[in-house]
């Protein structure tokens, strides 16, 4: 007899994301649908009928009842800055009476000024900082996140972020993905050298972050203001001779070929491209680049474009959607809030916007394998919603629909 250790049944909706399914809505969907989970794993998904002809000896205790509820796989933030001090609700302000992000930062606000905040904080202190912000992630849904240094830019602290992560990874229910991005900025010490700076981050920061795997992937912000096209293509390949797989902020607030550039170094992703050419988009769909776009940047600076998420799609870019939890251009942990943005802002539909928050985000961290959708064998990351239909998630904005969250066959949250 097949013993399972947890069965989910009745789902008016489940969503397995499966590529093998081809119906109309694109997910995967099954109506009636039930998941079994053996050991943290998706042991079957079919429709709930089946159940009691294939599990027939499931204990009390063991099944979940989803009646008139969605079921679907854990979402995946894609693209975080997780690990910071202070806040920046003082430029916020300035921004609504005009100032705009760049301004800011000139005046020695902006990155730097989380710099300073997070260099004077302990481990301890940027730990519990971590933990809350994790915390109200998973209650939103997100069962797998990416977290970028950044906030450090000198190596002892970087080195303190990227621990803060590794400790959160091991404590709580969330699965982190750290990404190293000493190259966010250069920092105020080396303003007047910066080609010191690249030389730290390449010859000493980059080899001792490998060299202690506190990094799976190396991102930079290839950005007028920030690393040049060259120096960036530097860093990621650098990089990339340590075994930190690239990924890149590009084209955020200019154009810059920061598209063209994620194509040359088959960058995992590439990520806001609000300003990215067409040609840097059919570069991206020929290599297999994943775009992670970001509107609750583009919603908190105001922007006046968007990322051509439409032609994304239909020259075959896979589109994933995230947060960019940071205190300066998107303070959120709501990853849902983006799906209702990248529907009413960047005109993805709520199908697409599923995608991009499941199986897509897993993608642009080469997870694919592994979670983002409800196939066998893959890990038993879940959600119970309580909404009627899929549609519904992004439609009825800004509340909480998570009624269970389910992390390597285990519930790690329930909503009474
Ligand atoms: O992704 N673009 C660079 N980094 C962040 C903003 C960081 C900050 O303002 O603190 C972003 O938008
Ligand atoms: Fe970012």
């Amino acid at each position: 007899m097949i013993e399972v250790d947890l069965i989910i049944k009745n789902a008016r909706e489940l969503l397995t994301l499966s590529s093998c399914f081809r119906e109309d809505s694109g997910l995967g969907m099954i109506q009636n649908g039930a998941v079994a989970i053996q050991k943290g794993r998706i042991f079957w998904a079919g429709r709930t009928e089946e159940v009691s002809g294939k599990f027939p000896s499931i204990r009390d205790g063991r099944e979940i009842d989803a009646t008139a509820k969605v079921v679907m796989p854990g979402l995946i933030d894609a693209h975080t800055h997780l690990i910071f001090a202070g806040s920046r609700e003082n430029e916020f302000e300035q921004r609504i009476q005009g100032l705009s992000y760049q301004e800011i930062a000139q005046r020695g606000g902006g990155i730097l000024s989380t710099v300073e905040a997070t260099r004077r904080s302990s481990f301890d202190e940027l730990l519990v900082l971590g933990r809350r912000r994790l915390d109200r992630m998973l209650s939103k849904g997100v069962t797998t996140a990416e977290s970028k240094s950044g906030y450090g830019l000198s190596l002892q602290d970087e080195m303190k972020i990227l621990r803060v992560m590794k400790a959160l990874q091991e404590s709580h229910s969330i699965e982190l993905v750290p990404t190293f991005l000493g190259a966010h900025t250069v920092p105020k010490e080396f303003r007047e050298d910066r080609a010191r700076y690249i030389s730290l981050l390449t010859e000493e920061m980059i080899p001792e972050v490998a060299q202690e795997r506190l990094a799976e992937f190396c991102d930079v912000f290839c950005e007028e203001k920030a690393f040049t096209l060259e120096e960036s293509k530097k860093i990621l390949e650098t990089g990339r001779r340590y075994g930190l797989k690239p990924k890149i902020h590009a084209d955020q607030l200019s154009p810059g070929g920061g598209a063209e550039l994620a194509a040359e170094v088959r960058a995992y992703s590439a990520d806001h491209l609000d300003f990215a050419s067409p040609e840097g988009v059919r570069k991206m769909a020929e290599k297999g680049v994943t775009a992670v776009l970001l509107p609750g940047a583009s919603f908190f600076l105001s922007m006046q474009k968007y990322p051509p998420a439409r032609d994304m799609i239909e020259q075959g870019v896979a589109v994933s959607l995230a947060t960019d939890l940071n205190p300066g251009s998107s303070m959120t942990e709501s990853l849902p809030m983006m799906m209702t943005m990248g529907c009413t802002m960047y005109k993805l539909l709520p199908r697409e916007v599923i995608q991009a928050t499941t199986i897509h985000a897993a993608r642009s961290m080469g997870r694919e394998k592994e979670i983002g959708s409800l196939e066998v064998g893959k890990q038993a990351d879940l959600l119970i919603l309580d909404i009627p239909n899929y549609r519904y998630l992004p439609y009825h904005f800004g509340v909480d629909h998570v009624e269970y969250v389910i992390k390597k066959g285990k519930i790690v949250y329930h909503r009474q």
